[in-house]
């Protein structure tokens, strides 16, 4: 059995590799520094007899995520667990050199581009969404907010949605896609805002491992295939606004996404 799992450097993201390790698959860990990677790999070697391989990717390029993706399909014929976890959160507003805002390329589009690439390989997928998805308001026709007023954990809000929406996408083609809030977590998420340290202060935030025993949930349980399209909290369906599973809006955005990231929809 074999995972992908993206964000693997640090945070949820190495704390899931450990975890999915322990349950005997083998690992592929994607984030930006090979550094970070090859500590989380060392970490999970010395714990496990788990095949551990490191592959670096910029989320903020599409090229890098398709050279990933090529990589990828050229070393497994099959993936069981692609688990789309890397994720940020910035207070400004950046554009990336493939011309969108950033949270919504790195949390979304290069999500659902590599997801699409690795789609007739892949066993499930699992996405770390977050609560911030239920306040979202997310307008596959201004994805990079350039025509709605500009606030940071707004934007945020929107690109958790798209992962929420993009698991309705996934479901209604047939891929056994689910997504979770991973809980409140002290890591370097959305470092140095002053909302991330006031949530994470002691007491109020839970344990990394946590997070990531959600995730291994719905890459192992029978409810990552039996409820798939479905959020998750605490391994569980959670209550969610009805845009959130609104299929008409998760086409268009599929529609929208597939056109920004260059696939035919
Ligand atoms: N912490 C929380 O309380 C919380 C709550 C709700 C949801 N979440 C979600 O949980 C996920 C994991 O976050 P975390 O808390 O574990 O924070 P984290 O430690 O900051 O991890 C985020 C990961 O995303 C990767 N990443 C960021 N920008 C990237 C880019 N341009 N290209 C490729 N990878 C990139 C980072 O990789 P590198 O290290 O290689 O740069 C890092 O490993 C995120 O999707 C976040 O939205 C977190």
């Amino acid at each position: 059995m074999i995972s992908v799992i993206t964000g693997a450097g640090s945070g949820i993201g190495a704390a899931a590799a450990l975890d999915l390790a322990r349950k005997g698959y083998q690992l592929v860990l994607v984030g930006r520094d090979r550094d970070r990677l090859e500590s989380t790999a060392s970490r999970v070697r010395s714990a496990t007899d788990s095949d551990v391989s490191v592959e670096t990717a910029d989320f903020t390029r599409f090229a890098e995520v398709r050279d990933l993706a090529a990589r990828l399909r050229d070393n497994h014929d099959h993936i069981d667990v692609l688990a789309n976890n890397a994720g940020v959160m910035v207070p400004d507003r950046r554009v990336t050199a493939d011309g969108h805002e950033l949270m919504i390329q790195v949390n979304h589009l290069s999500p659902f581009l590599l997801t699409n690439i690795l789609l007739d390989r892949v066993g499930r997928v699992v996405t770390t969404s977050s609560r911030a998805a239920k306040a979202g308001k997310l307008e596959p026709d201004d994805l990079s907010r350039e025509r709605r007023r500009w606030n940071g954990w707004l934007q945020y809000g929107d690109t958790k949605q798209a992962n929420a929406l993009m698991t309705v996408g996934l479901a209604t083609r047939g891929a056994k896609a689910t997504c979770f809030h991973p809980g409140v977590i002290k890591t370097t998420f959305a470092g140095g805002t002053v909302f991330m340290k006031l949530i994470t202060l002691p007491g109020l935030h839970e344990p990394v491992e946590k997070a990531a025993s959600r995730l291994a949930y719905l890459a192992t349980s029978e409810d990552g295939e039996r409820l798939a399209g479905t959020f998750f909290r605490d391994n569980r369906p959670d209550k969610v606004p009805a845009q959130m599973t609104d299929p008409d809006l998760a086409e268009r955005l599929w529609t929208a996404s597939a056109e920004a990231v260059g696939l035919d929809g």
